[in-house]
């Protein structure tokens, strides 16, 4: 099974000019609601900072934070279309989500304009950064499964440039770099996420992965069924063992000359959870097309570590299998063998992630890195404890501290979770070395009780459980569409860079 796929992002550039004369079809301006209502614009004149307020008050616009106001650019500038965008009051200083959120809404308001320029107030180069990611992500479309031609034409935003005074400044070429590769990857993912499940077996997300990381310094190598099942890969061949389209292990490995640092993550790919034997009910069985958000979190990121040249080793693990109830399914009370050899009594076929994760973070600890993060669509119980936005971090207390600290920078919500110690004799098995399901209360902790019995003695760990935040079946919001959010990946490259920086230390 193969098929041709390159992410489609936006164009993105940085220019200077004055925001009511540059040649666009949508000049996107920044508003504010302090002063009763004012424009936030470094470059445009008082004359026509007048001139456009006035037009924006008669509209009712109040500058409020994720306000969108259009109106008409006619007799105001060379636009057709003039976008407003709140950012509410800006004595503080703007944080990079803001600017983000507000880049986000702008764009994602605009599907059917093809070129759009910004004049937001940003003076830092993070600042800048964050426009255009926020931008370029509020720009997604997805639209590979559209049949018809007029709605594939109602597309998104494909050019975007924000004004700024010093274009040409080094700091601005790094930020557009970084922009244009966060967006790259975060938009890989979201495509994967949002795809058909009848179109993305494991096979197919290994051959996307292996067409994401051609022409880069990324190995990957990729283990099909039959070299799973001489390996030894218990946990991801008993869970692909019920689907007709076999399981793949993903392995991608980035080796720059001269790191000091090891880094591996693993990510759960479960193309379709139907549950298995353990059948899921079926009202909103659908999303389960996002239980591989954590492999392509994974994956993108590989590809954003690339072309960023960050100057740490990374190894990376996708895990993958459909989950389906064929006649091959395994049952509740099967025992398997996870790769090294511990046995799982599976008491629940719908607790897979988990066993096609033992098998990756035990292969994962013999590349030896210094410390190791998986992340997963892991538990409901994660989305009944922290809801639609908000994923949780767990393991080791330095790792949770490195990892929270760096998914506030990427504007991701994470939250530390405790692993409360009665939690894990639970799992203990009557036959086996460990069941896979605990007891049902606080089952986002308990997952990770299992993960840690996969986790090599002393190597530093987080888990990432993203059940909640991966797949938006909720409003948009900022530069978050509906469908696969791509959630994590800007979080793992920040971490990563933390190593780099030593900001995060073990
Ligand atoms: N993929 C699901 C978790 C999930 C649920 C992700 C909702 C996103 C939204 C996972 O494989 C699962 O089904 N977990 C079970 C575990 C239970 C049987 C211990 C769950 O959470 O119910
Ligand atoms: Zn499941
Ligand atoms: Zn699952």
């Amino acid at each position: 099974m193969s098929e041709n796929y390159t992410p489609k992002v936006p164009g993105l550039t940085v220019k200077s000019g004055n925001p009511l004369t540059t040649v666009t079809d949508v000049i996107i301006i920044a508003t504010s609601s302090d002063a009763k209502f004012s424009i936030v614009s470094p470059a445009m004149t008082t004359a026509g900072k007048v001139k456009v307020r006035r037009a924006l008050l008669a509209v009712g616009a109040t500058g409020k934070a994720d306000e969108v106001v259009r109106i008409a650019g006619h007799g105001l500038s060379s636009a057709a279309v003039i976008v407003a965008v709140g950012l509410g009051s800006v004595k503080d200083a703007l944080t990079p989500e803001q600017l983000r959120r507000a880049a986000g809404n702008a764009t994602r308001s605009l599907m059917g304009f093809k070129k759009v320029a910004i004049d937001f107030p940003t003076m830092s180069s993070d600042q800048l950064c964050a426009v255009l990611e926020g931008a370029a992500l509020g720009a997604y479309a997805f639209s590979d499964h559209k049949h018809s031609t007029l709605q594939k034409s109602r597309s998104a935003v494909s050019s975007i440039t924000v004004l700024s005074s010093n274009p040409k400044d080094p700091a601005t070429k790094t930020a557009l770099h970084r922009a244009r590769a966060l967006t790259h990857a975060v938009v890989f993912a979201r495509d994967a996420i949002n795809t058909s499940p009848l179109h993305l077996p494991p096979e197919v997300l290994a051959s996307r992965a292996t067409q994401l990381l051609a022409d880069t310094s990324v190995t990957i190598s990729v283990l099909d069924e039959k070299e799973l099942l001489a390996g030894g890969y218990g946990g991801i061949m008993a869970v692909g063992q019920g689907s007709a389209r076999p399981p793949r292990l993903i392995r991608m490995s980035y080796q720059p000359d001269g790191a000091t640092q090891h880094i591996a993550i693993v990510g759960k790919g479960i193309t379709f959870d139907t549950g298995g034997i353990s059948l899921k009910p079926p009202a909103s069985m659908h999303e389960m097309k996002a239980d591989m958000s954590g492999a392509a979190a994974v994956i993108a990121t590989m590809r954003a570590v690339a072309d960023l040249n960050l100057p740490i080793a990374v190894t990376a693990y996708a895990a993958c299998a459909e989950n389906m109830p064929g006649g091959m399914a395994q049952r509740p009370g099967d025992v398997i063998s996870a790769y090294g050899g511990r046995t799982i009594e599976v008491l629940n076929t719908d607790a897979e992630g988990r066993l096609v994760l033992a098998d990756a973070l035990v292969r994962a600890a013999q590349d030896n890195p210094d410390a190791v993060i998986d992340i997963a669509t892991l538990t409901g119980a994660a989305v009944v404890a922290l809801g639609h936005r908000t994923a949780g971090v767990l393991g080791d207390d330095s790792m949770r501290n490195i990892v929270v600290a760096a998914a506030e920078t990427a504007g991701e919500e994470f939250w530390p979770m405790p692993m409360p110690v009665e939690l894990r004799a639970p799992l203990d098995s009557l036959v086996a070395d460990i069941a896979n399901i605990g007891i049902r209360e606080g089952g986002m902790l308990s997952a990770a009780w299992f993960l840690k019995d996969f986790v090599a003695k002393d190597l530093p760990w987080a888990h990432l459980d993203i059940a909640g935040p991966a797949y938006n079946s909720q409003a948009p919001h900022g530069y978050t569409h509906k469908g696969g959010v791509g959630f994590g990946v800007r979080t793992l490259v920040n971490v990563l860079e933390d190593f780099i920086s030593g900001v995060a230390k073990i």
